[in-house]
């Protein structure tokens, strides 16, 4: 009774009682959504546990009541995933929608005009931590189905699986993939928690990073010296990591690590000229970020250096005195947290022993350098003539009334080329966010227009899908 309607009359009426249902339940969609981010699901900071748990709970609260079959909150070693289902009929294809219900810490917490965890919506926006990256896309998804259930529109299976540690490197994900290949059938995967160019130029996310992280330490002397005393007689470590730092890369800005490169696919001419004509606004983006210019590798574009060039970037450093006033000390140590976002076809743990390799090697007499690597994953491509881009496009081209380009992203979502590997499904990453949400910033935020475009776009992929 819930095969989709191929004829195209009682397709139209399904998505005008799809519209209806959602247009006379978005007030508690919304609402329901702000619940979801009063939650401070912050997978980082232990301090917050319960807090993951119970977001964990939420969702998979709402994934029952929206029409489940099934559902279970699956335990790991870390943050359980949420598992869901509702299988129509086996001979059915299946969509496994994927996403995450941990956030990113919300610090700096003085820049948040409104706090993190009490969600305000402010000019068309959800402004909250996770509004947008990524409870506000799950939930979506969560509300697509529920109109889908609701108006007899399901017109194929779906899985949920909603995991709580994306944002710290998705390690027990891999694990539960590789233990619940059965569970996990399905046919494609269908991601929201990427962007699009802007609300009038819809795109479709077609690779992500791969991605390296690490931490790096130098040891100098056994304590803390005076500055005065010891000052120019021995090494400072925050000098020689600058130093060290500074050295990766050239004056072209490109990554002086040997043999980085290697393995990095270049695109086409065609491909390149392909890329150029991604509608993209050099002076609007500097303008958001209030730059008076860009700055990255010689002889690519900024889109080109933000999503098909691999980089190196120092995330944190620290050492010495940072307290009020002056302290005249030389450190004994100093840290760094640094990634590298990867591109087709370099692979993490490679990167990581160059890496590591290559810190070691350049370290000067008179310190100890030490390298422990965090997490990493490996980028991903979107074949465009597949039938899941091809349904997402057609999806997103009715919804939005125009048809949505193929962007690279430079964002990392791991788990997509382990789904592959593992699962040998293929991932559509049709996210509804702007680059301007601020995800992993302050003031993070969420048009209602994404998210309300997203509940009715979802539910055309389903039926395109389902038809192709
Ligand atoms: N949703 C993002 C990834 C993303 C953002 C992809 C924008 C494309 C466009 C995701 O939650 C994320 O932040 N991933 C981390 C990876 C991780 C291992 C911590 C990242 O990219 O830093
Ligand atoms: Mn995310
Ligand atoms: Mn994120």
């Amino acid at each position: 009774m819930w095969a989709s309607n191929t004829n195209n009359g009682s397709s139209l009426h399904n998505h005008n009682n799809m519209k209806n249902y959602i247009e006379a339940n978005k007030e508690r969609f919304l609402a329901e959504l702000l619940d979801l981010l009063r939650i401070p699901s912050i997978s980082a900071d232990s301090k917050y546990k319960d807090d993951v748990r119970k977001a964990a709970e939420f969702i998979a609260d709402k994934i029952q009541s929206a029409g489940a079959d099934f559902v279970e909150i699956c335990e790991t070693a870390g943050y359980p995933i949420v598992f869901g289902q509702k299988i129509i009929d086996k001979s059915l294809p299946t969509v496994l929608v994927y996403g995450h219900y941990d956030v990113q810490p919300a610090d700096p917490l003085n820049l948040w005009d409104s706090p993190p965890f009490e969600p305000v919506v402010k000019d068309g926006k959800i402004y909250a931590r996770g509004a947008c990256d990524d409870k506000g896309q799950v939930y979506m998804h969560i509300k697509a189905f529920e109109t889908m259930m609701a108006t007899n529109a399901l017109p194929c299976n779906v899985k949920f699986m909603i995991e709580g540690e994306e944002e710290v490197g998705s390690d027990n994900l891999g694990t539960f993939v590789k233990a619940n290949k059965e569970r996990l059938t399905a046919d494609v995967i269908l991601i929201s928690d990427t962007a699009i160019i802007a609300n009038d130029i819809p795109s479709i996310d077609v690779g992500l990073r791969g991605l390296s992280y690490l931490e790096v330490e130098v040891t100098g002397s056994n304590r803390d010296l005076h500055s005065g005393v010891y000052g120019g007689a021995v090494a400072n470590p925050i000098n020689v990591l600058s130093k060290m730092i500074a050295s990766l890369h050239d004056e072209n800005n490109h990554i002086t690590i040997p043999t980085f490169y290697d393995d990095v696919v270049e695109l086409t001419p065609a491909q390149r000229e392909a890329m150029a004509q991604t509608p993209f606004d050099l002076e609007a983006y500097k303008k958001d970020l209030a730059i008076d210019d860009v700055r990255g590798e010689a002889g690519y574009s900024t889109l080109e250096r933000a999503s098909i060039r691999p980089t190196l970037d120092v995330n944190g450093i620290w050492g010495g005195y940072i307290g009020e006033g002056a302290k005249t000390v030389l450190p004994s140590k100093a840290s760094a947290k640094i990634s590298m976002r990867l591109v087709p076809n370099q692979q993490s743990d490679k990167i990581t022993e160059l890496f590591t390799k290559h810190f070691q090697a350049i370290a000067p007499a008179g310190v100890t350098v030490t390298v422990r690597p965090h997490h990493g994953g490996e980028p991903y491509v979107t074949p465009t003539d597949s039938k899941e881009y091809k349904a997402a496009e057609k999806a997103m081209e009715e919804s939005f009334g125009k048809k949505p380009v193929p962007t690279r992203g430079g964002g990392s979502i791991p788990i997509v080329a382990l789904f592959e590997k593992e699962l040998g499904l293929k991932t559509v990453l049709m996210g509804f966010g702007l680059d301007s949400d601020a995800i992993h910033s302050p003031n993070e935020h969420y048009g209602l227009f994404n998210f309300y475009k997203g509940i009715e776009t979802i539910p055309l992929f389903f039926k395109y899908y389902a038809e192709s």
